[in-house]
């Protein structure tokens, strides 16, 4: 049993990510935390409530974190996301309530709490994140590590940016908070665009027409979040629920230890996870912080996603 928190911005991929969580007996969510991105902070909270709610989920806690970065302006993602940012999925209002403590207050007490049994996963910008680690920075030392979806670190030819040529959005969207926690030693394994957006390992259409029709609960739900996507991209990057997926099973992605670093001035660079490769002046072991994903297992992984998201025969 893998303890996991998870720190998200719901939207359309972290609803899904957020199915596959608890559809899966590997893990233990003991917490989830909402951060500003893909919508305001308020949407991504209510929208959690919203989903545990649907999951069951009553007894994991829901904590609100930062309304906007360390110190960029939000820049929501609703043209992808659509207004509610669950796509078409309409679900009722959530009589579940938000916790009493705050973001970083959850994170750095389940880190207290569990240590090295807990792992965090991060889905969507990294303010939560670098706010716990300024706020004790202790956890770097205790938590098992991040498992997040962000960067793009060009190591595959599809590890090109989202948000410009060269940065992914979760990375850009903080750029300072994603520099403060990528400097900070916590171990990270970065599930990044690189295999996130590899074709092999999208949500293809005639994927999604397998599930479109089932009349069962949760493949609505999942048929009606990923429907405006699917039709208007002619398929869906999963690129939350694979961060999940890999902290279920690491086997699914081949990974290299790099030292990256995090672009937080350029202007044409912002958010640019900088990968030093150079083979003379080669980064020493300890300058080495993240564990980079440069491949995937996507027949495996889709088989999951199906398993667990649409089918629910996580067991
Ligand atoms: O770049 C992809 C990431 O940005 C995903 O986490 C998606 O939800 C958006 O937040
Ligand atoms: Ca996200």
């Amino acid at each position: 049993m893998k303890h996991v928190l998870i720190d998200t911005d719901p939207g359309v991929d972290d609803a899904l990510a957020l199915l596959l969580a608890f559809g899966s007996p590997e893990l233990k969510i003991e917490g989830v935390t909402t951060v500003v991105g893909n919508v305001s902070l308020e949407l991504a909270s209510l929208n959690a409530l919203k989903l545990l709610e649907f999951l069951g989920a009553v007894d994991v806690p829901v904590a609100s974190g930062a309304a906007e970065p360390l110190v960029r302006e939000a820049v929501d993602g609703v043209g992808i996301h659509g207004e509610t940012g669950l796509g078409e999925a309409v679900l009722p209002e959530p009589t579940l309530k938000l916790n009493g403590r705050s973001a970083v207050q959850l994170i750095v007490e389940k880190a207290e709490e569990l240590g090295d049994r807990l792992t965090i996963i991060p889905l969507g910008p990294l303010t939560n994140i670098a706010s716990a680690i300024q706020a004790k920075p202790g956890i770097v030392e205790e938590v098992e590590g991040l498992v997040i979806m962000g960067g793009a670190f060009n190591l595959t030819p599809y590890g090109h940016g989202n948000m410009n040529a060269v940065a992914e959005y979760n990375i850009w969207h903080d750029p300072e908070a994603a520099k403060i926690v990528f400097d900070s030693g916590i171990p990270v394994k970065a599930v990044g665009l690189d295999v996130t957006t590899n074709p092999l390992n999208r949500l293809t259409p005639e994927l999604f027409a397998e599930f479109e029709s089932l009349d069962v609960a949760r493949a609505r739900l999942a048929a009606d979040l990923c429907r405006s996507l699917i039709r208007r991209m002619n398929g869906l990057s999963l690129h939350d629920p694979l961060a999940v997926a890999v902290a279920v099973d690491p086997s699914l992605v081949e990974t290299k230890r790099f030292k990256v670093e995090v672009e937080t001035v350029g202007a044409l660079t912002r958010g640019m996870t900088i990968v030093d490769r150079r083979r003379y002046h080669k980064a020493s072991e300890t300058e080495m912080n993240v564990d980079v994903c440069v491949s995937v297992d996507a027949e495996r992984f889709l088989r999951l996603f199906m398993d667990r998201v649409v089918h629910d025969k996580g067991g």
